[in-house]
């Protein structure tokens, strides 16, 4: 069959590096894609926003399956746009995807569901908002309704901060319009995991949890960034806590958005607090994570096809998914000044040492081709990922690689997977 991945980052690296193993496939394609993903998938020129040049694509390649890695064109309705045609697509409709696209929304459904999360409350006007902050006291978290990159959301340990916070989004307007709307809510404490369910509207199929590191420096110190680096699996969701999420998370998510007139089908990802094995939902997205997925596809033991594909088409109450027992971990290269200014075109090398190391994979973020030669092209760079026996193996042999990755205006953390360690 021929296969389509829609985007161009670590994450969908790691997609077209799993789906290229598979028997069924005899074309991947990936657009845009970036040099990494060259090798695993043909690479087409058509940016994320661009819907149509997406269908004309399909359609004129007859492509089977496509698989949306990145919310942005799923925000755009490319799953509604693709089914109208009669196309086969992975991933949630525009209305199912506001489950991320919307703060508010997904903060109304858990209330209605009451599916556990933090206490909130949704504001569009600021004098109201803070009036909140003053009555119910920091520390508090402020988050722009809509889509801002991952950077609209404020941990405000003071009044100050949350009044400075709710100015700069609702009035200053930083992230324009998705900052129309703010979601004011308790501030959980806790340690942070990933949980991936898949789901074609009525059946779900729990994948393993990951642990991401979105702080940019050492210690979970620093600005918050999409991801510096990530383990699976992640030893914080014990089989326990795995059970009360899907019971008392995923399934009723599920059933709630069906109850909703919004059939979610795709990977639906649940970013929780655990505190005292009490999970609790800080956010839900309508794809896979981004640095995640690196650690999981390594982890994968089943081909992935026929699970995208069934989402997609007949449902999967016969699919089923094996893992690996080893553990992997990602450790995100990224440019000097990320989150913040940096710069394009640096050049990167030590691919060929790397490509010898067993169990390692150098995925590709944000990379570009000048000349021939591999150059930066974007905030994260690299996610070099390694599997080994256990989480230490795995650390040791990621930063190993990431020790032969030739590249002087690269920066990574180098406690990537500390974490897991505590548990062990
Ligand atoms: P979100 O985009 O909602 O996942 O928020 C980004 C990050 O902010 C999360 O990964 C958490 O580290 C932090 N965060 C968000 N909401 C809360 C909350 N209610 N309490 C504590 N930390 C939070
Ligand atoms: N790693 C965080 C995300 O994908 O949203």
């Amino acid at each position: 069959m021929k296969v389509l991945v829609v985007g161009s980052g670590g994450r969908e690296h790691a997609l077209c590096w799993k789906i290229a193993q598979s028997p069924l496939v005899g074309t991947l394609y990936c657009a845009p894609g970036n040099p990494g993903i060259a090798k695993n998938a043909k690479c087409v020129d058509i940016k994320t926003h661009d819907i149509d040049g997406y269908l004309r694509f399909a359609r004129s390649n007859e492509i089977d399956l496509t698989v949306v890695g990145p919310e942005f064109p799923l925000s755009l309705g490319i799953v509604d746009r693709f089914g109208e045609e009669g196309l086969h697509i992975f991933g949630p409709t525009k209305a199912a995807a506001e489950i991320e696209t919307s703060k508010a929304f997904s903060k109304y459904l858990m209330k209605k569901y009451d599916i556990p999360t933090a206490f909130f409350s949704v504001f569009s006007d600021y004098e109201e908002a803070v009036a909140w902050v003053r009555e119910v006291k920091p520390p508090l978290v402020i988050k722009a309704d809509g889509l801002a990159s991952g950077k609209g959301v404020f941990i405000c340990r003071t009044e100050e901060e949350a009044i400075q916070a709710l100015d700069d989004v609702m009035r200053k307007k930083i992230f324009g319009d998705s900052g129309d709307t703010v979601v004011v809510e308790e501030f959980l404490r806790g340690e942070e995991a990933s949980f991936f369910a898949l789901t074609d509207g009525t059946n779900v199929i729990q994948l393993e949890a990951s642990q991401d590191h979105k702080a940019l420096l050492d210690g979970d110190q620093g600005p918050n960034t999409g991801g510096m680096g990530a383990y699976s699996p992640a030893p914080v969701v014990t089989p326990r806590i795995a059970e009360l999420v899907m019971s008392r998370i995923m399934l009723p998510t599920v059933k709630a958005m069906r109850e909703e007139g919004r059939e979610y089908k795709g990977v639906l990802y649940a970013g929780l607090m655990i505190e005292d094995g009490n999970p609790r939902v800080l956010e839900f997205n309508c794809r896979f994570g981004d640095p995640e997925t690196q650690p999981l596809m390594m982890r994968l033991k089943s081909d992935i096809v026929p699970v995208l594909r069934a989402v997609a088409g007949r449902g999967i109450s016969r699919e089923t998914v094996e893992w690996k027992d080893e553990a992997a971990v990602c450790v995100v290269m990224a440019s000097k000044g990320y989150p913040g200014d940096y710069k394009k075109g640096a050049p990167i090398g030590g691919f060929d040492e790397v490509g010898e190391m067993e169990g390692v994979v150098a995925f590709h973020s944000g990379t570009a081709l000048e000349e021939g030669k591999v150059v930066t092209d974007g905030g994260r760079v690299l996610g070099i990922t390694a599997l080994g026996d256990n989480i230490q193996d795995a650390i040791r042999l990621a930063y190993k690689a990431v020790g032969k990755i030739d590249g002087e205006l690269l920066y990574y953390r180098t406690d990537i997977g500390r974490k897991a360690l505590q548990h062990i």
